[in-house]
């Protein structure tokens, strides 16, 4: 064991923590928008610019909505928010696949920003709303300005949104699917691989088009070559039909509804409800979808035999048999009932998911007891802050505050010892991936800040 539960940072501690996330911040700060790490991942990604803003509200609010800005910039006609904005100033080899694999149609208006055609979840609506509600900590300028910034975003959340729950119900069940594992932000979660082992692996791919990820990381860490040749036959499918979603279940090879993405799209509306207030529009609509949406999650990708939210593959109507972390996201629901909540807390705090109380560390991504757990490859074992940073605001939400701050202090515990790493190991706390990583970092802030933090806003409404 790495170490055990003990008490709330120092104010060195604190302090100290403070300053590194700060300077992670600047260092990945790049022509207008924040790289998600500077080798591996050099251009915008989509959640990953939320999870930024949320923590850049504290110390550099104008970038916080400039990230956005530059992010919502290159949103498609359809309203979809690409999951990669590139870099036009950074060099095609530098990240794989890049803007000329993905080929996606022209921006007339927007030639500079190549983008894939793949989403991510939204988490942007609940990031706009906790950077605008923070902006009274810079004075009255800054609140006036963040309300131009959210009236500048509401109609673009509006429309990510609408793309998402319409064109994007592809099981027609009112919950929204995913077309790549990339689009879950967990890519090679144990989550989709009932899904992804009636995907074509044609390791030929690998030789076409190399592997830019296992140059710069190292390859035990990183998800295995089969997983990435399915990954890019995956793109060349949704390519190949235009990025079309009209019927994708009969045509295209991974359609999943995911527990975690959808519940990020009801909190999205929940957000989008307390935004409208602000901005003079209706916040009514935001509010009844939120509750279809939950509805949907708890009609659907319930799993009552082990009483745990699954995903579930829309092209052969199977829950997946894995117990994944993205099974206890909905936690961030306000209206999720409370036999699901006591569900999930048990889940958390069972030796599969070990709270730290039980093991000195935040909660892993992959039930701990699986004999497939693999403690350094990605989404199947490591330690994610963004992931935790979530159930914490859930824990919050429904009541459990003692579980919520031992979430807290292990998290921040975590990253001061081991430093602002993109993943971590899951019995050591050893750092893992990227050394300085923009939403750990981001995330680290907005943790120290949020010490006794009020049931999140964007959660409330
Ligand atoms: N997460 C993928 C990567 O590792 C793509 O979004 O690059």
């Amino acid at each position: 064991m790495y170490f055990h539960p003990s008490p709330s940072p120092s104010p060195d501690m604190s302090s100290q923590l403070w300053q590194s996330a700060a300077a992670v911040l600047d260092t990945n700060w790049a022509r207008g928008h924040m790289v998600p790490s500077r080798r591996l991942y050099p251009h915008q990604w989509s959640w990953d610019a939320a999870f930024i803003a949320v923590g850049l509200a504290y110390v550099n609010p104008q970038r916080a909505w400039a990230d956005l800005r530059n992010l919502f910039g290159a949103q498609w006609p359809d309203g979809r928010v690409p999951h990669i904005v590139f870099d036009p100033a950074v060099a095609e080899g530098d990240y794989f696949p890049g803007p000329g694999f993905w080929d996606v149609p022209a921006y007339a208006d927007r030639p500079a920003h190549g983008s894939t055609g793949l989403v991510q979840p939204p988490m942007h609506a609940v990031a706009a709303w906790e950077v605008y509600r923070r902006a009274t900590g810079h004075g009255a300028a800054a609140v006036a300005a963040a309300r131009d910034e959210l009236g500048w975003l509401y109609p673009r959340l509006c429309a990510q949104q609408e793309y998402l729950t319409g064109a994007r119900d592809a099981g027609g069940r009112g919950l929204v699917s995913i077309v790549h594992p990339w689009e879950s932000g967990l890519d090679n979660s144990p989550s989709w691989d009932a899904a992804m082992a009636a995907v074509p692996a044609d390791l030929s791919l690998l030789q076409r088009y190399a592997r830019r990820d296992v140059q710069v990381a190292d390859i035990t860490h990183r998800p295995t070559d089969t997983d990435y040749a399915r990954y890019i036959g995956l793109v060349q499918s949704y390519r190949a039909g235009g990025y079309d979603d009209a019927g994708l279940a009969a045509w295209h090879g991974f359609v999943v509804e995911c527990p975690a993405f959808n519940a990020i799209v009801a909190a999205a509306d929940h957000a989008l409800a307390r935004i409208a207030e602000v901005v003079g529009a209706d916040p009514a609509p935001h509010r009844e979808r939120a509750r279809r949406v939950t509805a949907a999650v708890v009609a659907h990708l319930w799993e009552p035999a082990s009483r745990t939210f699954r995903s579930r593959d829309v092209r052969t109507g199977e829950l997946s048999g894995r117990r994944c972390v993205n099974g206890l996201v909905p936690l961030m629901l306000p209206g999720l009932p409370r036999e699901h909540v006591v569900a999930i807390m048990a889940e958390a705090e069972s030796e599969r998911f070990g709270m730290p109380s039980l093991s000195g560390l935040p909660i892993p991504s992959y039930d701990r007891t699986a004999a497939d757990f693999d403690s350094y490859r990605y989404w199947r074992g490591p330690i994610w802050i963004n992931i935790n940073w979530l159930l914490r605001r859930g824990m919050l939400l429904h009541g459990y505050e003692a579980q919520a701050d031992e979430l807290r202090t292990a998290m921040l515990r975590l990253i001061h010892r081991s430093g602002h790493y993109e993943y971590f190991h899951p019995a050591t706390g050893e750092g893992i991936g990227e050394p300085a990583f923009s939403w750990t970092a981001a995330l680290a802030l907005d943790l120290l800040a949020d010490r006794t933090a009020p049931v999140p806003a964007a959660a409330r409404a």
